[in-house]
């Protein structure tokens, strides 16, 4: 009997119905759950079993194998790690605002917008940061800069859509940018300018299933998102993305990443930087 004799008191977790929720994680969304996991697992998802009134985790696992189930976007935004912060491994801001956005400003022959996608956006510190890069004076030009953000979890995708910031949330912003691209909120937070998020399109993915995009892209930042998959998922979204763009364009991975196999598609550039062949 895996039910709990108190309220505070955990489900019991065993080794077959841990390994069932890795396979499932795997399965579904390509994140290995790893061993440290599973206390988060056992405490977080006691009180939620408790909330539904199930009798156990087998339970709780019946409902998740559904990933159309309402309970599978509450599991999956769960065990997603969402760490983040403004202008995070600052060269590469410096990089799209010395080089990157001017270089794509400068092609006069075009009115395209310049596309750029943060893919595993988080809650959205990464795309304001490029979006409050491309509004310098320094970007300036006359392509507009669209900004595709996409997230598996879904309450991260409406916080970057919303574009609002408790001020635990604000590391790595200036107060000279809090002031210019922010708004003051009654509890202390902030929310971006219009003019900030009129540049962010949101949208739920899960960059395992079919991507819908269908215009090259001029830039991704896929950071600190690659680091969850194993190789072989790693290589099979790098050459996706190989697939959106263009030669010259910009492909740019978190600071423990590598992009394993794929010389053929990338050429390194400087430090977690790549260019398209
Ligand atoms: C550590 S955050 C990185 C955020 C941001 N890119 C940065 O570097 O600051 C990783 C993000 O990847 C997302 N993620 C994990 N697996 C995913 C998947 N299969 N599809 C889409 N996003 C995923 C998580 O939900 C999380 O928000």
């Amino acid at each position: 009997m895996s039910k709990p004799a108190t309220n505070d008191q955990s489900f019991k977790l065993t080794d077959k119905v841990f390994n069932e929720f890795q396979k499932v994680t795997l399965t579904h969304t390509g994140i290995h759950l790893d061993d440290t996991k599973r206390a988060m697992i056992t405490s977080r998802f006691s009180r939620r079993l408790r909330e539904l009134g199930m009798g156990g985790f087998e339970e709780y696992l019946s409902c998740i194998r559904d990933t159309t189930h309402p309970e599978y976007a509450e599991f999956v935004d769960t065990i997603t790690t969402n760490l983040t912060y403004f202008f995070r491994e600052p060269h590469h801001f410096d990089k799209l605002r010395e080089d990157i956005l001017p270089g794509l400003q400068g092609i006069s022959s075009t009115a395209d917008p310049i596309r750029i996608w943060s893919a595993g956006c988080s809650s959205g510190q990464e795309p304001y940061s490029i979006a409050i890069t491309a509004l310098q004076e320094s970007c300036a030009g006359h392509r507009k800069v669209k900004i595709l953000c996409t997230d598996i979890d879904s309450k991260v995708i409406r916080q970057t859509e919303q574009g609002i910031y408790r001020s635990t949330e604000l590391r790595g912003l200036t107060d000279h940018d809090k002031n210019l691209w922010f708004s003051k909120q009654a509890d202390g937070g902030v929310r971006a300018n219009e003019s900030l998020r009129e540049l962010i399109f949101c949208r739920y993915l899960n960059l395992f299933d079919p991507w819908p995009i269908k215009s090259h892209l001029d830039v991704i930042f896929c950071r600190n998102v690659l680091i969850y998959f194993d190789i072989g998922r790693q290589e099979k979204l790098i050459r996706g993305m190989a697939k959106l763009q263009k030669s010259k364009s910009i492909l740019i991975i978190g600071h423990s990443e590598t992009i394993a196999n794929c010389s053929d598609v990338y050429r390194r550039t400087s430090n977690t930087m790549y260019e398209r062949i």
